[in-house]
C-alpha cells in the first residue's frame, strides 16, 4: 500500500475542482519532524489562492471527515495554523501494510510502472588484459543494483558489459606477444602476464620507435580480420574474461551481453557515412571532427588523421545499434565522472545527427575509491585488486565470527563468510551518493554494530531466529490480528515497511542505489528498536502472533531490499 498516494487521492477529491490534482497534493504533503504532529502534514498556503489558508484547511478537514469512506483511515485530523495534520488509524495501517507484505512476500513493493519499456544498463565494462581493480567495483556495484531496481519496477532490463576489447593498444599487445609472449604462462595467469609484456613494449618502444609502427601494422591486420592476429586477440579476450567472470561469480552478477568495443568495429563506416551526408564532419589537422555550438565543448574526434576510428566513434555506433536492436526507453551508462565530457560529446553528436532519443541516453557517474591507510596503486604500479579486497574481507569476517563464538552454530561457515564479507564491501560502496568518494575502511565496513552490511544481515538473522523458535514451539501466526500493532515501536516499523514503494521509485528516478541502502538501514534500525523493547515470544498469545507477523514481514522486506543492492543474507551468524 502506498499511504501517501492514498492520502493524496482522498484530499484531491475535494481540491481537484480548483485545479489541484493528486500529483500536486502529493508533492505538497510532508512528514512532520515530530511524530506528535501526526503522520503527514499538508500546508494549505498554495491551495488558498486568494482566501485565508487556515479557512481552507478547516474546510478540507470537514469535507474529508464527512466522507464515510474515510472512516477507518484517520484517527484524527488537526488544523494547526495553515496546516492540516493527519493522524492515521494505526491499527488499520498496520493491518493493511503487514498483510500486504505477507501476501506478496518477496514481490512486495514491486510495481508494473515499467511494463513494456526496455532499460539498458551498461556497467562494469573493464578493459581486456588490464587488472580488475577496486575502482571497477563502483561501476559494477552501482550498475548491478540499478539493473535490479529497474527490474523491480517492471522494466525489461538489458545488462550490457561494454568491454574494452578494441583499439590501437591491441596492436601493441600482439607485437609484444610475438616478441616475448609465452602462451602457457598467459593461459595460467592472463592479466599479469599480458600486463608484463605490455609494460615491456612501452619500455622498449622508447628506445626503438619502430615498434610503434609494427603495432599499428598489427592493429590494421586485426581490423582487416587477419586470421592469425584475430586468433591471438581472441585468446587475450577469452583469457581475460575468464578472470573477470571469477569476480562476477563471487559478486553474483550476470550480463545479458558482452558486446564491447570490438563488436562495433564493422559498424563504424555507417556512422562516418551519416555524419558525412549530414555535413557534420569537419577537417582539423588531418582528423575529422564534429564541432559544437557551445564554445566550452571541445570538438568530438571521429576519425584520426590516419583514418582510424576512436573510442567516441565506437560509442556512437553502439548507441545507434542499441536503439535499433532494443528500442530502449532509457540507455544508461554507469561510468566514472572523468568520462563526463566524453558522454556529453557522444550524446551531442547523436542529437546533431537528428536522433531525438539522444535525450534518453544517460551518463550515471561516480567518484573515486580512496584508502586512508594505503595507496590505491603501489610504487611498482600495482593496483589494489578487487579479488584481494574481497578475499581479505571474507577472511576478516571469519575472524570476527570466530571471536564472537557463533561459528559452530553456522551450517556452512565458508558460504556464510563469503556472503557477509562480499556483502560488506558492496554495502559500503552503495551507502552514499554515487558521486562522493569512497573511503575504504575495513573496520567500519565490518562493524556489526555500525551502519554496515553485517549489521543488517545480523538484524535479519535475529528476526529469523525468533521465527524459527516460534515454529519449533508450534506457534503459528497466520491468523494474527494485525490491528494490534499500535505501539510506537511497532508502528514505526510498519511505517518504514510502507515506504518501500516510494523509495524504489525515487532510487530509479535519480539512478541512486544508496537511496535503497539508506532505507535498509532505517528498516533494520526500526526493527532492532522494536525487537529490543519487547519480548516477542513471551507476549500474550494474540499480541505475540501479531508481533511474529511483523517480524516475518520485516525479515522478508530486509531480504528483498538487500537483494536490490546485490547483498545476500544468512540464516544464522
Ligand atoms: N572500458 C572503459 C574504461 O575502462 C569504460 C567503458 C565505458 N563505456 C562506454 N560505453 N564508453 O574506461
Amino acid at each position: 500500500m502506498d499511504i501517501k498516494k492514498k492520502l493524496s487521492e482522498i484530499i484531491a477529491l475535494h481540491t481537484e475542482s480548483s485545479g489541484f490534482d493528486a500529483g500536486f497534493i502529493s508533492n505538497l504533503i510532508s512528514v512532520p519532524p515530530d511524530e506528535k504532529l501526526g503522520d503527514f502534514a499538508l500546508p494549505c498556503f498554495r491551495l488558498a489562492q486568494k482566501t485565508n489558508p487556515k479557512l481552507v484547511a478547516e474546510d478540507l478537514r470537514e469535507k474529508i471527515l464527512a466522507d464515510s469512506e474515510n472512516a477507518g483511515f484517520f484517527s484524527e485530523i488537526r488544523v494547526v495554523g495553515a496546516y492540516l495534520n493527519f493522524f492515521l488509524n494505526r491499527g488499520e495501517i498496520s493491518r493493511e501494510v503487514v498483510s500486504e507484505v505477507l501476501e506478496k512476500r518477496e514481490k512486495y513493493g514491486r510495481s508494473g510502472e515499467g511494463r513494456g519499456k526496455t532499460v539498458i544498463v551498461e556497467f562494469s565494462s573493464p578493459n581486456i588484459a588490464k587488472p580488475f581493480h577496486i575502482g571497477h567495483l563502483c561501476s559494477t556495484a552501482i550498475g548491478s543494483s540499478l539493473s535490479r531496481i529497474y527490474d523491480f519496477l517492471g522494466y525489461d532490463v538489458v545488462k550490457i558489459n561494454h568491454i574494452g576489447d578494441w583499439g590501437t593498444q591491441f596492436g601493441k599487445l600482439i607485437s609484444a606477444y610475438k616478441r616475448w609472449g609465452d602462451r602457457d604462462a598467459i593461459a595460467a595467469d592472463p592479466i599479469n602476464e599480458l600486463l608484463k609484456i605490455y609494460v615491456k613494449f612501452h619500455a622498449e618502444a622508447k628506445e626503438h620507435p619502430e615498434l610503434e609502427d609494427e603495432a599499428r601494422h598489427y592493429f590494421k591486420l586485426l581490423e582487416d580480420g587477419d586470421p592469425e592476429v584475430t586468433a591471438l586477440w581472441r585468446f587475450f579476450v577469452d583469457a581475460s574474461l575468464n578472470e573477470f567472470n571469477r569476480m562476477y561469480r563471487l559478486l553474483d552478477i550476470s550480463f545479458d551481453s558482452f558486446a564491447g568495443e570490438s563488436f562495433y568495429s564493422d559498424k563504424m563506416p555507417e556512422v562516418v557515412d551519416i555524419l558525412e551526408k549530414e555535413g557534420l564532419l569537419e577537417e582539423s589537422d588531418g582528423a575529422k571532427v564534429v564541432r559544437f555550438d557551445d564554445p566550452n565543448m571541445p570538438p568530438c574526434i571521429i576519425l584520426k588523421s590516419d583514418g582510424s576510428t576512436i573510442y567516441a566513434t565506437r560509442d556512437i555506433a553502439a548507441a545507434l545499434y542499441r536503439k535499433r536492436h532494443y528500442d530502449f526507453y532509457k540507455n544508461i551508462y554507469v561510468v566514472g565522472t572523468p568520462q563526463t565530457l566524453h558522454f556529453k560529446q557522444v550524446f551531442s553528436v547523436l542529437a546533431k545527427m537528428g536522433y531525438t532519443w539522444s535525450s534518453d541516453c544517460v551518463h550515471v557517474g561516480f567518484g573515486y575509491v580512496r584508502f586512508p591507510d594505503r595507496a590505491l596503486s603501489t610504487r611498482n604500479g600495482d593496483v589494489v585488486l578487487l579479488e584481494d579486497v574481497l578475499k581479505e574481507s571474507i577472511a576478516k569476517t571469519r575472524e570476527i565470527i570466530i571471536a564472537n563464538g557463533t561459528a559452530d552454530q553456522i551450517d556452512d561457515l565458508d558460504k556464510a563468510c563469503e556472503i557477509i564479507g562480499v556483502g560488506a564491501v558492496l554495502f559500503e560502496f552503495l551507502k552514499n551518493g554515487r558521486e562522493r568518494d569512497i573511503i575504504f575502511d575495513f573496520a567500519k565496513m565490518l562493524d556489526f554494530d555500525g551502519e554496515s552490511g553485517p549489521y543488517v544481515q545480523y538484524t535479519y538473522a535475529r528476526g529469523r531466529s525468533v521465527l524459527r523458535r516460534a515454529a519449533e514451539a508450534g506457534i503459528t501466526f497466520g491468523d494474527a490480528d494485525l490491528n494490534l500493532l499500535c505501539e510506537d515501536n511497532e508502528y514505526a516499523v510498519v511505517k518504514v515497511l510502507e515506504k518501500l514503494y516510494g523509495t524504489v521509485r525515487d532510487a530509479a528516478a535519480k539512478n541512486e542505489p544508496y537511496i535503497v541502502t539508506r532505507y535498509i538501514i532505517e528498516l533494520a534500525k526500526a526493527f532492532n528498536k522494536f525487537y529490543n523493547s519487547t519480548n516477542i515470544l513471551r507476549s500474550e498469545p494474540d499480541v505475540r502472533a501479531a508481533r511474529l507477523a511483523l517480524t516475518d514481514a520485516c525479515t522478508t522486506c530486509l531480504k528483498e531490499t538487500l537483494h536490490l543492492i546485490g547483498v545476500g543474507v544468512v540464516e544464522k551468524m
